[in-house]
């Protein structure tokens, strides 16, 4: 099981025991009807989807959306949302994002993976969690379930309609044939985090100001399942 903590979360951790967290997360993973095995079995989506279903992206759009080169780009014209003042309601921030979002490259927004049915937390994930990041907040809710196929990906993007801590842990089901990447809000260094095989574990805070925006994408050569958990703030 891997950890990564990005630079960004610089508290007092404290890595426990894995042994627990790796049965939480499993026992959890199963309420998502994932199968965790050598294969990747049969999953809980939509029953309209056929049962071979698998989503398909040119592999050119999936290097593109990517790539440095596309974060670039997109912060180039992102400016413009640091001019929206901070303490408007996240109901009238949220309109102007959604707004603002289609003048960004193209390459803004593209994704090729699967929701998962989101089920209750149990408090068996909730209290590894906890002990994970060392604290006795509140883990909110589950902030997204996800299945990438071994073509799939998620383009560069930043939460920040939700700020605060996010615990994403994701299950890869080849060595090194996945990553998340990120770019540090501090140095402004692009870091890209390969998944091992099995469980990764990976904490950051997201926020929305130019200073502590984390800019972060995700790209996939295989069966990668993605769960993520926020913190209260
Ligand atoms: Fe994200």
């Amino acid at each position: 099981m891997k950890f990564l903590i990005t630079p960004y979360f610089k508290h007092n951790l404290l890595l426990p025991s894995c042994r627990g967290l790796l049965t939480a997360l499993n026992e959890y993973s199963s309420t998502l009807n994932i199968k965790i095995d050598k294969q990747l079995i049969r999953w809980g989506f939509s029953p309209s989807q056929p049962k071979d279903y698998r989503p398909h992206e040119s592999a050119h759009i999936k290097a593109e959306a990517v790539s440095d080169e596309s974060l670039y780009e997109i912060i180039d014209k992102y400016k413009e949302i640091d001019s929206i003042p901070l303490d408007i309601s996240d109901h009238a921030r949220r309109a102007f994002l959604d707004n603002y979002t289609r003048n960004l490259p193209n390459t803004f927004g593209k994704s090729n993976m699967v929701y998962l049915k989101e089920t209750p937390l149990t408090e068996n994930i909730k209290t590894q969690i906890q002990s994970l990041i060392n604290t006795n907040k509140k883990i909110e809710a589950q902030t997204g379930a996800f299945w990438y196929p071994d073509n799939g990906y998620m383009s560069w993007h930043t939460n920040e309609n939700h700020t605060g801590f996010r615990i994403y842990c994701a299950y890869s089901f080849k060595e090194k044939s996945s990553y998340f990447k990120y770019r540090d809000p501090e140095t402004k260094e692009i870091v890209t985090c390969w998944d091992d095989f099995g469980w990764n574990v990976r904490v950051f805070k997201v926020g929305r100001t130019p200073k502590d925006r984390l800019w972060h994408c995700v790209h996939s050569d295989t069966d990668r399942i993605s769960i993520g958990f926020s913190v209260e703030e």
